[in-house]
């Protein structure tokens, strides 16, 4: 049994408690951590998220809750720290766990800077603890469904692929933290991230980046909206828009279409994965059921469970997708195509 300290309990900490009940027997939650005296007495009224709103109160029976990190650290029983936190404090916590001898799962994105994701990588590698990162599509079902399909040849080779992620500004965020450009890297590093690893994860590392950001909003310059353009070799086109500026009300969703010389597989917003071919009728490709958090934390805590790092994202590509999108927001601020070196 694999024993998970939770620190933060909002949105993604919620989400993770759930999926960790899901997983009795493997895994169980023994210790949270979090300030808010309200959250830890089980009352989470205006509490949201932007997918699978939940409308029920999760429940914290059994387990030890800590006001701080520190306090959970200090608790023997956990094996691994589960960072959901806000994107700023992801490097504190993350080597502070590792420093207190624990495997840390940390959300996406890694960090808010390549330096500090390099440094979170390098201090795991050091203290010979794992580090997971939660980019989370990586096993998202029609996702993988995707994958399995281009890379297991049937499709023929790609040709262009076009990714999308919208909704409205988060507004269920922690003193409103994801709306300053400093605490969560605004629409590229909070948002598009999602894509932009699956398109390294999907088609390998591309070698430059060529994007326009745009809707750069409040004192902290936050950006939010980015369309980047992933290059790479053979005249593969790969585009990808993340925005988040849409009006109140406007659904989330992500969708996309990928075009190869088989046909083209496309991503509905109503999570549909269908196939076109010429001359054919559209064909619904299954997916496994369940979302991709339960999958990932699944996958992590069999990692853990056999001493092992993960083959679906290691921590290297997690500071590479880091790495990536401030690519992207250098590009845009440049305002020329930047060169992405091989070297991690
Ligand atoms: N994988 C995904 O699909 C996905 C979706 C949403 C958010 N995220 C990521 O998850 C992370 C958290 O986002 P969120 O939406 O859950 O944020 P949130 O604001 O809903 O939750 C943050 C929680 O941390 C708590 N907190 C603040 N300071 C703390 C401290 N010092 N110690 C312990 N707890 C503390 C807050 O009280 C709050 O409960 C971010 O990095 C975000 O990018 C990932």
């Amino acid at each position: 049994m694999i024993k998970i300290g939770l620190v933060g309990l909002g949105y993604m900490g919620t989400t993770h408690l759930d999926v960790y009940r899901q997983l009795a027997g493997k895994a169980a939650v023994v210790a949270i951590a979090e300030p808010d005296a309200k959250k830890r007495a089980g009352d989470f009224s205006g509490a949201g998220g932007n997918i699978g709103n939940r409308t029920d109160a999760p429940s914290l029976s059994g387990i030890e809750l800590y006001e701080s990190l520190e306090a959970l650290l200090a608790n023997a029983d956990v094996d691994v720290v589960d960072i959901t936190l806000p994107t700023f404090m992801h490097r504190d916590a993350v080597l502070g766990a590792l420093a207190a001898g624990k495997h840390a799962i940390c959300e996406k994105p890694l960090a808010l800077d390549y330096d500090a994701a390099r440094e979170m990588a390098d201090a795991a590698k050091q203290a010979g603890r794992s580090l997971y990162v939660g980019q989370c599509i990586r096993f998202w079902p029609a996702y993988v469904a995707a994958r399995e399909l281009l890379l297991g040849g049937t499709l023929g080779k790609a040709r262009t692929a076009a990714f999308s992620r919208v909704s409205p500004l988060p507004g269920w965020m922690w003193r409103g933290w994801a709306r300053d450009q400093q605490k969560s890297g605004g629409a590229p590093l909070d948002l598009h991230i999602h894509d932009a690893d699956y398109i390294s994860h999907l088609f390998g590392r591309p070698s430059a980046v060529s994007a326009f950001v745009g809707g750069r909003r409040g004192s902290s310059g936050r950006i939010d909206h980015i369309a980047a353009c992933y290059h790479y070799p053979d005249d593969l086109l790969v585009t990808a828009v993340g925005a988040w500026e849409y009006a109140a009300g406007y659904p989330f969703s992500m969708t996309f279409s990928i075009h190869a010389d088989g046909g083209t597989l496309a991503l509905a917003a109503d999570g549909t994965l269908a196939l076109y071919r010429d001359g054919a009728e559209p064909e619904t490709i299954p997916v496994a059921p369940g979302d991709g958090w339960m999958h990932e934390l699944g996958h992590f805590v069999d990692c853990i469970a056999a001493g092992e790092p993960s083959a679906v994202i290691s921590a290297e590509e997690a500071v590479f997708a880091v790495k990536l999108v401030m690519a992207a927001v250098e590009s845009a601020r440049i305002g020329r195509r930047v060169e992405i070196p091989e070297t991690p």
